[in-house]
């Protein structure tokens, strides 16, 4: 006993003499490269904030862009934690996982950094946006497709497309096992993990066998990001140009999704 309470108080010098190796990198100097996408730059506070919460703002307001500046600022919150605003519909809150007529089917409202619902394909694996009627379809399954045919995503084309479904019409043909199965079927995976679809890293659907998880929780905001199949990514709104590059005149963008003066 005294023995290893001895070892222990022997290291903490050590341990102490670990945290004063680098001692004089004063707080104001620290690089940050670039804050977390949903998160930004706050010059006051000199540091990553987090969006769409109340943040760094006094009860009622939340932190959120300003479309003309991209700084961030507080503001009324105009809508309950489970609604956002749109911009085709400003004054009225959808809630974000009802949008109703506002959406096409199976999709959800995703945040842009300035506060704002858009429509996106639902949180859920494997629903994927068919641009010809603005809904969003599970593949695998018939969707949109003709009878006998199966909705699939292409990662090689980055497309959606109606393929014919060598199985009958409520199941799925099974790669890896060379089957027709149906999805209700329980003896095809282990216990508590229900069939579902993965992404493998060429952004292809596979079916697979997966522990159970929490896609979203109410309240809590997924933030509009890129994803092949995606409604932001037809759309053109994935990558550099969710920035939206709309810094005013003798301002540029920093790397914090602001702006700064330009430096040229
Ligand atoms: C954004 O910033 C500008 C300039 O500071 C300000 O005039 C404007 O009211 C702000 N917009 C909103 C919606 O607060
Ligand atoms: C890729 O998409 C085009 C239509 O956009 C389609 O005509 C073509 O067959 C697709 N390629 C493959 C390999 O499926």
């Amino acid at each position: 006993m005294l023995s290893s309470l001895g070892s222990i108080l022997s290291i903490l010098p050590l341990l102490a003499s670990t945290f004063h190796a680098h001692p004089t990198t004063p707080a104001d100097t620290i690089e940050i490269s670039a804050c977390d996408p949903s998160w930004a730059f706050h010059r006051p506070s000199n540091r990553c904030q987090p969006l769409l919460q109340q943040s760094v703002c006094e009860e009622g307001k939340w932190l959120v862009l300003n479309k003309s500046t991209k700084e961030p600022e507080c503001r009324k919150r105009p809508c309950e934690e489970s609604q956002l605003p749109l911009y085709s519909d400003p004054d009225i809150c959808v809630p974000i996982y009802n949008p109703g007529k506002h959406c096409g089917l199976n999709q959800f409202l995703v945040a842009d950094r300035f506060g704002f619902g858009h429509c996106e394909c639902k949180n859920e694996p494997g629903y994927i946006y068919w641009p010809p009627d603005d809904n969003c379809y599970r593949v695998f399954h018939r969707g949109p497709c003709d009878p006998g045919n199966i909705f699939i995503f292409d990662s090689r084309n980055g497309t959606t497309v109606c393929k014919w479904n060598p199985c009958p019409d409520d199941q799925i043909y099974w790669l890896s096992l060379g089957e027709c199965v149906s999805e209700n079927d329980p003896t095809l995976c282990p216990p508590f993990m229900p069939l579902t679809y993965d992404r493998l890293p060429d952004h292809q659907f596979t079916l697979a066998c997966l522990p159970l998880k929490q896609y979203f929780a109410i309240g809590s905001y997924t933030f509009r990001k890129c994803e092949p199949g995606s409604i932001s990514e037809k759309q053109g709104k994935c990558g550099d140009e969710i920035s939206f590059n709309l810094c005013p005149s003798g301002k540029e963008e920093d790397l914090f999704g602001g702006c700064r003066e330009s430096s040229g």
